[in-house]
């Protein structure tokens, strides 16, 4: 594990915050998923890339023997985002995988380990784009405009990095081969540092989702122009962001306005329009909707969505049983959104695992887990993993 760790340590990291950006099928994208080739190879695990660009590396035939057992997360990041929020995921399967062929078991069913392609969306502005377009969640026609803030398309940034857009879409024919999918996460917050735990398992995402707001003014000389003549959508700007931290206090739930678009952008100028986007999240999704409402009000513009994820509530059944299998892990909720919330969501019965995060932080350079909590997570998913795929006979 430490030294795939190292490995993938450097790729896309910013030397001056430390922090990491690996945005689909940019540079540092495509050397995160020449690694997991690398690591599939190593392994002898069969790579398959499916048409949304996700990458499979099988250790057994799922189509002969499937459906098979899954594991893995995503190894793109947000801007500036740590190195274990997706890495760990798919580290971690790697290594569960290791642990299984040093104990000497052979699974009963294939069992194959995934990196899914954007899973951040910080370029085109989807969450879980590959696995949506996997499931069928995303249309294949939206997903090929999606153009990132240098106006490249979605299609155009696949097809530079060598892979045909013109295939993207719901496919069955690698869903079939997905019986049950565990993805291992860091953990996103403290509940597990509360707890005294090193491992959870996810019980629910609650539902959340981006909407962008449009702004426009009129754009004046920042010096000449009397108040009275101002039409500065920077006013409204602020009257919103300050609306949905209100509303989300109100609501109980959480609201962020954490990018903002301004042009021309410039220090003597007053803005001609402005782009800003909400991401607003809660256990409730009445109370969610409540909040964008109020924050669009407050702009005195649509709330235009931009991505959806209605609440996921993994199969109890397999929570419990993950659960019993790690002597009794805690159960937890999370308000981050994941893969597999989206295979959930599409019928594919899915748990999540999560490891202990002393910081608590996440999306930020000082996302951290302990080395002990990552081989305790690894050490966790290995025994889900032997208990779905059974021993063969
Ligand atoms: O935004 C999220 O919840 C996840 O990191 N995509
Ligand atoms: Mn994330
Ligand atoms: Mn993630």
């Amino acid at each position: 594990m430490e030294s795939m760790w190292a490995d993938l340590v450097p790729v896309g990291r910013d030397r001056a915050t430390g922090g990491y950006r690996r945005h689909a099928w940019e540079p540092a994208d495509l050397a995160c998923r020449e690694w997991f080739a690398a690591e599939a190879e190593r392994r002898g695990l069969d790579l398959t890339i499916d048409r949304n660009g996700n990458q499979w590396a099988w250790w057994g035939d799922p189509d002969a023997a499937g459906p098979g057992v899954v594991t893995g997360s995503h190894l793109d990041s947000v801007p500036d985002g740590g190195a274990f929020d997706g890495p760990l995921g798919v580290v971690g399967g790697f290594a569960a995988v290791d642990l299984l062929r040093e104990r000497g078991h052979v699974p009963g069913r294939p069992l194959g380990v995934v990196s899914f392609t954007d899973e951040e969306g910080a370029r085109f502005g989807i969450a879980c784009a590959g696995s949506r377009l996997l499931t069928g969640a995303l249309e294949p026609d939206q997903a090929r405009g999606l153009a990132d803030r240098d106006g490249t398309t979605l299609a155009e940034a696949m097809r530079a990095a060598g892979h045909d857009p013109a295939h993207l879409g719901r496919d069955d024919e690698t869903l079939r081969r997905v019986g049950t999918l565990v993805e291992l996460h860091v953990e996103q917050g403290v509940d597990l540092v509360d707890r005294g735990a090193a491992v959870g398992v996810a019980h629910s995402i609650w539902p959340h989702g981006r909407w962008r707001l449009d702004l426009a003014g009129e754009a004046n000389h920042a010096g000449t122009t009397r108040l009275v003549d101002r039409d500065d959508p920077m006013l409204r700007l602020a009257a919103a962001v300050m609306r949905a931290r209100e509303a989300a206090a109100e609501h109980g739930t959480v609201a962020t306005i954490g990018r903002v678009e301004v042009h021309p952008n410039g220090t003597n100028a007053i803005p001609s329009r402005m782009r800003a986007w909400l991401d607003a999240r809660g256990a409730d999704e009445a109370d969610v909707r409540a909040v964008v409402a109020a924050v669009a009000a407050a702009a005195g513009t649509e709330a235009v969505v931009e991505s959806w994820s209605p609440e996921v509530e993994f199969s109890g059944v397999l929570r419990n049983r993950l659960a019993g299998l790690l002597g009794g892990a805690p159960v937890l909720p999370t308000a981050a959104g994941h893969d597999a919330g989206i295979l959930a969501g599409a019928g594919v019965e899915a748990a999540m695992l999560f490891v202990r995060n002393p910081t608590g932080v996440s999306h930020s350079p000082t996302e951290y887990a302990e080395p002990d909590d990552c081989r305790a997570g690894v050490e966790a998913l290995a025994t889900v993993l032997a208990d779905l795929t059974g021993e063969r006979s």
